[in-house]
């Protein structure tokens, strides 16, 4: 579910945005509607509790404000997402007064660690300095050092999207909101399950400007990621912040990798905390590609589980992580999940090899009808490589009964790769 606050206009009574007396279904029939279209009836059965649950937790029907999201999830979550883009991108700005740090480092990102870079920075004192002043503040669980950091990474990063796990009270999220604002493009997912009517109390009193860059999930992690999956949304900053236990904290991070851009980055708060701290060690030990901006992961003191001075981002309690520039596959196989799939056939997957590959690529694509019952099949392709360089298309063909083209389908693209090295891919493969 997701609200996107820039919807509330002022002054109008909320409950008249939710057809008051109607059904359940008249008012989350658009959802269920466009559910069944794109994933079928057995799964959208699925996503509607998703969406009663996480409702009904944050008492938002109550408040009569879950139309908001309701009303544009309805429109289609992906066309909703390019409108506020749009707007944040192309309008004429109505209220130039959104306050913005008067410096803050650029810096060159493409060297491996930039976030040296930019604490080293003389400009970064100021940008510091102007969060500390924000009352803002005073409703953060991060320091000033965090908000100007994460400010800095994303006006160099310049991300389309920028993803928070934890919201709290907006505040890191006003934070991150200036920066998109300064930008003139983008916008910040934020999620949280709780609270959601303190979120609300806070977005109003921002500027609207502000809130075009927003767009706010009242439910739980693993809700959003599964949405963001569907959206195909690539952030170029994942931030952290949700439940530190140690299987939810890995759990967000896993999820953000999935879904970063290369080069990208996670910024895991709390990392003082034990959770966070081995979810951010294992999580790097898993993918060796990946690497830390800072030491904290070198920190480890056995006699302190939770030590406050672990971080190497002095006055944060962050860690750092950053994504390779490329995509590689190993000798264990790799997905990006199901995709939807709206073609009658497939075809193959095209690969972008980065580097020259000498070895053995093991293919497999698992294809999945939501019919009545459910369908599953595989292909299978194995290929050998000498050499291979540049774009290269591989046969993987699977035609859909005509009977199953009503349906909607999935296809779960499987990689492994036996070789010298590592495959590099420059872009993710793609399905045709
Ligand atoms: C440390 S606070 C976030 C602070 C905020 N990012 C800031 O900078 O001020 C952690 C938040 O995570 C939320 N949370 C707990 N479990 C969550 C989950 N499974 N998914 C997303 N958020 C969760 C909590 O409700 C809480 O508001």
């Amino acid at each position: 579910m997701m609200l996107c606050p820039d919807m509330v206009r002022p002054n109008m009574a909320r409950t008249k945005e939710f057809r008051a007396g109607g059904s359940f279904f008249d008012n989350f029939g658009g959802v269920l509607k466009e559910l069944v279209a794109r994933l079928g009836s057995a799964a959208a059965t699925g996503q509607m509790r998703i969406l009663g649950r996480s409702a009904a937790r944050t008492g938002l029907i109550a408040r009569g404000m879950a139309i908001i999201a309701l009303g544009s999830l309805s429109n289609s979550l992906g066309s909703r997402l390019k409108t506020v883009l749009g707007r944040g991108g192309s309008r004429a700005r109505p209220h130039p007064a959104v306050s913005l740090p008067e410096a803050f480092p650029a810096v060159d990102l493409a060297v491996a660690d930039p976030i040296a870079d930019i604490l080293d920075a003389p400009a970064f004192q100021p940008c510091t300095e102007f969060f500390a002043a924000n009352e803002a503040i005073e409703r953060a669980l991060v320091s000033p050092v965090t908000q100007a950091l994460l400010f800095t990474l994303v006006r160099n990063i310049r991300p389309e999207h920028v993803i928070e796990i934890g919201t709290y009270k907006a505040s890191t999220t006003e934070a991150i909101c200036r920066a998109l604002y300064a930008n003139n493009r983008g916008i910040v997912h934020t999620v949280d399950p709780y609270g959601a009517g303190m979120v609300f109390d806070n977005l109003r009193k921002w500027p609207a400007v502000l809130r075009h860059h927003v767009c706010f999930y009242p439910t739980d992690s693993m809700d959003f990621y599964d949405l963001a999956r569907h959206e195909g949304i690539r952030a170029g900053l994942v931030f952290v912040d949700g439940n530190h236990d140690y299987e939810f904290a890995l759990f967000d991070i896993e999820s953000a990798a999935r879904l970063i851009r290369p080069g990208g980055f996670i910024i895991i708060d709390n990392v003082s905390q034990a959770g966070p701290y081995f979810a951010a060690r294992d999580f790097l030990r898993n993918h060796p590609r990946w690497h830390e901006c800072g030491h904290c992961i070198d920190n480890y003191r056995p006699e302190f589980p939770f030590d406050p001075h672990r971080t190497t981002i002095i006055n944060t309690d962050a860690c750092a992580l950053r994504s390779p520039t490329n995509y590689f596959v190993g000798d264990r196989p790799t997905t990006r999940g199901q995709q939807i799939v709206t073609a009658g056939k497939i075809d193959g997957i095209s690969l972008a090899v980065a580097e020259p590959a000498t070895g053995t690529l093991y293919l497999q694509c698992v294809v999945r009808v939501f019919g009545t019952p459910p369908t599953e099949a595989t292909i299978e392709n194995t290929v050998t490589m000498s050499g291979t360089h540049g774009a290269t298309r591989v046969p993987l063909q699977w035609k859909f009964d005509p009977k199953d083209v009503q349906f909607a389908r999935t296809a779960e693209l499987w990689l492994g790769w036996q070789g010298d090295q590592e495959l590099e891919l420059a872009e993710e493969p793609n399905l045709f």
